[in-house]
């Protein structure tokens, strides 16, 4: 009934009147008009530019004839009069201007001449000359003699470089235009890196724009067959092992680093020299992103965190993880976070039976389930919007849940924050946590991984101790329980939210100084990819009540960290912007352990994955620590609580001269840098 309805409204709508119809039409002829005047306009413009390049190129076709017959003028003077002149010019016109309307040489852009075009014209004089030979051949009788094979030649060498004079004449002369209005003293010199064909393109490129204050200098090579030739005029030397000496010779301010097949080692050197003779860089992607090699200057990009901390030896194996997780049930706490939204993307790609992204950010936990639903869409995805120091919460969706694994990587990390707030550490860090496991072990899950971090080793702030307390939680836990309760500890992860080499990122994008707190601080960096990696290796390992550690590489030195993003964005450091000394704070660390000084490092199955072994000797009894801080913590006793953590863990206490001092000085410092 209601469809027949609908059906007779729309009949009613659509029922104008003739002349409402005719404009109708006309209104949607009128677009479509406008749109075909367009083309025809533009179609005609495109044919008349055609004939009149035709025309003039017929022009230099007679020239060339009339140059080349004057220079046999002795053997061919009975061409130039009467019909054999009238028919031998008529010839010439029509055989050449069939070659050159069928090589499409008439249509060919000047503005952009190349090699093809030069090919074009010369196919197009060949063939035509062929021709001519053999109609003159044919028509003998016609005339009183036939032109000799050498006047063929000629005149075919004469045309090919008139031709491709006016075919590039628009070329040369942007060229001497463009280029005299750049001085050289103000042009960036750059040293492209890779003279195969990514490189060459870039090159060419560079040269056709004079204007754009950029001049090549020099090409860089390993292969010994191009070092020593001049590509385009630039000489290609090498190669990689004497690029710092290379940099200084020919005075480089800028690389372009044109190898979208180089290894992360190659690219290790190539950052080593440039960051050496604080030369800028910048870089061409993967070969993937590439087209058939061929690279443009859009495709040049400044160098990412992720460059800078490449490793050769990280190849993910997605058959580990989808060991560990397919048909499984998983639930991960902090899914918005920068770990765990990971997280949730690696085990997501390894089709487990059901996802449950756990998060009390609303807006985050949003971003991260549209982002995996739209990655993986036949997944089942369950958010849940909750705070994990909710316990009745975390046990409603424990047991609705029954997750097979639990990654618990909910947390507060920032360590200024925490300093101003022991208690919310405490609450957030160590009860959240404890919460997590127990809710998990009661639903039956095989295996509860806890995030840690490396600020738990010999902790100077809440942030650190609160994580310190989550691992011995986690630790004792396990022996408690038919789950498999284990703990990952590692640094920095490159590009999480609020790490430094964001903020570094961020205010170098602002033109802001830099803030290093000591020349000599280092820290342990990884990628998110690789750190979420090896969580999951980890978690297929334990056997349960480990605490694991990775293989982070080298410390980098912060000081060296942010020179080197600096120039890796084009800033040279001290110059163009400044890097200010900040002083170490309580609770800062020069440098940040992975482990303790009791705990002992031991090898597993897999080589970038510890244990740690040892037993605490600071040997308090966590579970009734732990109760003792619910009761502070439901009291709102924060004095009470930060005086029972003095007591608890005295040499903590000790290694700090003001609590409160501290606190405000951090975060006053964390605003200072982040205004700045
Ligand atoms: N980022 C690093 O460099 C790094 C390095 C090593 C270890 N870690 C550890 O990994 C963990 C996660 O770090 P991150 O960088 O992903 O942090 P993040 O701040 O990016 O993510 C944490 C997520 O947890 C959520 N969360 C916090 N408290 C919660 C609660 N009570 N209930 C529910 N959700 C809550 C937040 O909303 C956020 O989405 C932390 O324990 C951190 O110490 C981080």
């Amino acid at each position: 009934m209601s469809l027949a309805k609908g059906a007779i409204s729309m009949i009613q709508n659509s029922s104008s009147g003739p002349s409402e119809l005719a404009s109708m039409s006309l209104g949607s002829l009128a677009p479509a008009q406008s749109r075909f005047r367009e083309q025809w306009l533009r179609g005609t413009l495109s044919a008349g530019r055609n004939v009149f390049v035709l025309l003039v190129e017929l022009l230099l076709v007679t020239i060339s004839f009339e140059l080349s017959m004057s220079h046999f003028e002795s053997r061919l003077a009975p061409l130039e009069i009467g019909e054999a002149a009238i028919l031998i010019v008529v010839l010439v016109l029509v055989f050449r201007g069939a070659a050159l309307i069928a090589f499409g040489v008439c249509e060919r852009s000047f503005r952009h001449a190349g090699l093809s075009d030069a090919i074009a014209i010369a196919k197009a004089v060949a063939v035509s000359s062929v021709a001519l030979y053999a109609a003159c051949f044919g028509l003998k009788t016609h005339f009183d003699v036939v032109p000799p094979g050498g006047f063929f030649l000629a005149d075919a060498a004469t045309l090919f470089l008139m031709l491709s004079t006016f075919q590039f004449s628009a070329r040369i002369y942007h060229f001497f235009v463009d280029t005299a209005g750049t001085s050289a003293a103000a042009a960036k010199r750059v040293v492209i890196i890779g003279a195969g064909d990514a490189g060459v393109s870039v090159l060419r490129e560079l040269l056709d724009m004079p204007r754009s204050g950029i001049v090549p200098v020099a090409l860089v090579d390993d292969d010994p067959m191009k070092r020593g030739t001049l590509i385009c005029g630039v000489p290609v030397v090498g190669g990689l092992p004497n690029l710092a000496a290379v940099l200084s010779e020919f005075q480089a301010s800028e690389v372009l680093v044109c190898i979208p097949s180089a290894t992360s080692s190659q690219r290790k050197r190539i950052l080593a020299a440039c960051r050496k003779g604080g030369v800028p860089i910048r870089t061409l992607p993967g070969v993937v992103s590439l087209l058939d090699n061929r690279a443009s200057m859009r495709d040049l990009r400044s160098i990412t965190i992720e460059d800078l901390l490449q490793r050769d030896e990280f190849v993910p194996d997605r058959n580990l993880t989808s060991q560990l997780v397919a048909a499984k049930v998983v639930l991960v706490t902090g899914a918005g976070g920068s770990i765990g939204s990971e997280l949730c993307r690696q085990i997501a790609a390894a089709c487990p039976r059901r996802l449950v992204l756990v998060d009390k950010s609303e807006n985050s936990l949003f971003y991260c389930h549209l982002g995996i639903q739209e990655a993986c869409p036949g997944l089942e995805i369950i958010p849940v919007l909750g705070d994990v120091t909710d316990d009745h919460f975390v046990r409603t969706t424990m047991l609705q849940g029954r997750p097979n694994l639990v990654f618990h990587a909910a947390a507060f990390k920032h360590v200024g924050m925490m300093e101003l707030h022991p208690d919310q550490a405490i609450r957030n860090n160590v009860l959240g946590t404890r919460n997590v496991l127990l809710a998990a072990t009661d639903a039956g899950a095989e295996i509860f991984v806890n995030v840690s971090t490396d600020k738990a080793v010999n902790p100077r702030c809440y942030m650190g101790l609160s994580k310190k307390l989550a691992e011995l939680f986690v630790k004792e836990s396990d022996a408690r329980h038919r789950t498999r309760c284990m703990s990952v500890r590692f640094g920095n992860v490159a590009g999480s939210t609020g790490s430094v080499l964001r903020i570094f990122s961020e205010q170098i994008r602002q033109g802001k100084p830099l803030h290093v707190t000591d020349p000599h601080a280092t820290r342990y960096f990884m990628s998110i990819p690789e750190a979420v990696f090896l969580i999951l290796c980890a978690a297929s390992l334990g056997k349960g009540g480990e605490t694991f550690i990775f293989d982070m590489g080298e410390p980098v030195n912060i000081y060296e960290l942010a020179r080197t993003l600096m120039l890796f964005a084009g800033v040279m450091p001290g110059e163009e912007l400044p890097i200010h000394f900040t002083g170490l704070k309580d609770g800062e660390k020069v440098a940040e352990e992975l482990w303790d000084g009791w705990e002992v490092p031991e090898s597993t199955d897999n080589s970038r994955i510890f244990k740690l072994a040892g037993s605490n000797p600071l040997s308090i009894d966590i579970f009734s620590a732990v109760g003792r801080f619910h009761e502070f913590i439901a009291a709102h006793d924060h004095a009470g609580l930060v005086q029972y953590i003095a007591e608890l863990v005295p040499g903590f206490a000790q290694q700090r001269t003001s609590l409160s001092e501290f606190a405000t000085n951090q975060v006053q410092d964390d605003l200072e840098r982040v205004n700045a």
